[in-house]
């Protein structure tokens, strides 16, 4: 779109509206500048760039542009959600979370939902970047020239693996046989136990945080999970505390925190973070072995 000339940007604007670029008609007008004319949005073949290298995703520039604003800071290149949402051949494979569904079509449902919206916090498309999204998987999701920016991925680059794809396993082959303890349990449901069930009255396990770092997404109860990170919890105060993971995977808190909680483990110069904030401290409680409450599974080291 960036040399397109203003006055065919607007006629193409005023016949097409939203579907400019990619409308599924043959254009005689190079949307890229592109002095070999392979531009076609539609033809199937790869768009070059001004020097000739291929472009990018395949996917139109206006959508590229949204998932680059509000989904590729978790759904980009490397991805640290469960799914690359980069290019024409990751969009249109079948989504990762519903098999009824392509990323595409499923990109959308998240991008409307009210109960799981994505991006999960921070700022959301607005409803004509939503409209215009819709325009575009609803008209069938046309493969189109993609703005030429960043990240330069082309179309067959395979996809990272998805880093919640992995078995139910127990990685550090370890189970804890600790009855009472910083290191009972580990995985389970610290605070429900202590608090909820009256499992423990002392002071001492009057826990406001508690839960387990694991190596992999998918991991059982009891097993002993992986010590070297560091938990920031930031509570609605603004009163931050750093918990030190335990040779258990283990990390908790008595100190009295208000949720809700803006937490990220961090391991060097590595972090991994929750977009949303945690309505409770009893973190494994929805970080379980397969996930509950939305959450993808185990909080795992970065
Ligand atoms: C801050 C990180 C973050 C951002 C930003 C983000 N996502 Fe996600 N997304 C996740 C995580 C983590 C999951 C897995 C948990 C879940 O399903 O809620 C996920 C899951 C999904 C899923 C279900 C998995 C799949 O691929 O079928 C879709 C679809 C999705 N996101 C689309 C989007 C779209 C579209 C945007 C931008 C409008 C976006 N996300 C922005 C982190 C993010
Ligand atoms: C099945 C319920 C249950 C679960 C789940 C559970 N605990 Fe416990 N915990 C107990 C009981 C019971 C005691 C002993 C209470 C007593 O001696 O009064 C205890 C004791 C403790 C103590 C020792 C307190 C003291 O000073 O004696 C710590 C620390 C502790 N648990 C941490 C945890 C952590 C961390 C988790 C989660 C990873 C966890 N517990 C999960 C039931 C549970
Ligand atoms: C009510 C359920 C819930 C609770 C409680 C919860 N989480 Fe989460 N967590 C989620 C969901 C859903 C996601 C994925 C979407 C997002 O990042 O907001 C997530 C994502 C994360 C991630 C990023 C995952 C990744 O792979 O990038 C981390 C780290 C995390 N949580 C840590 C914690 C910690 C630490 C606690 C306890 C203080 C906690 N969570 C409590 C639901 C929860």
């Amino acid at each position: 779109m960036r040399k397109l000339p203003l006055s065919l940007f607007a006629s193409a604007l005023a016949t097409a509206g939203f579907l400019g670029c990619y409308m599924d008609t043959a254009t005689s007008w190079d949307p890229n500048g592109n002095p070999n004319g392979n531009t076609d949005p539609d033809s199937g073949a790869t768009p070059l760039d001004d020097a000739g290298n291929p472009i990018a995703s395949g996917v139109p520039c206006d959508v590229e542009t949204i998932l680059n604003t509000y989904c590729w800071s978790c759904h980009g290149v490397t991805p640290s959600a469960p799914s690359r949402l980069v290019t024409y051949s990751d969009l249109t494979k079948t989504s990762v979370s519903n098999s009824a569904n392509t990323e595409a079509q499923q990109a959308l449902v998240r991008m409307k939902s009210t109960t799981s919206p994505m991006p999960s916090s921070g700022t959301k498309p607005t409803a004509s970047e939503i409209a215009a999204f819709e325009a575009w998987v609803t008209g069938g999701a046309l493969k189109g020239a993609s703005c030429g920016g960043t990240p330069v991925v082309a179309d067959d680059a395979a996809a990272p693996p998805n880093p919640y794809n992995t078995p139910l396993q127990c990685s550090s082959n370890k189970t804890s046989t600790t009855d009472e303890g910083s290191s009972m349990r580990p995985g389970d449901t610290c605070i429900n136990c202590h608090t909820t069930q009256g499992k423990c009255t002392k002071s001492s396990c009057k826990f406001s945080i508690a839960g387990t770092v694991y190596p992999t997404a998918h991991e059982p109860n009891n097993c002993i999970g992986i010590a070297g990170s560091t938990v920031v919890i930031t509570d609605s105060n603004n009163v931050t505390v750093n918990l030190t993971v335990n040779s258990a995977g283990t990390f908790t808190s008595s100190a009295a925190l208000v949720a809700p909680f803006t937490v990220k483990v961090v391991n060097g110069s590595k972090t991994r973070a929750m977009s949303a904030k945690a309505p409770s401290g009893d973190c494994n409680s929805c970080h379980t072995a397969t996930g509950a409450q939305n959450a993808p599974g185990r909080i795992m080291a970065p």
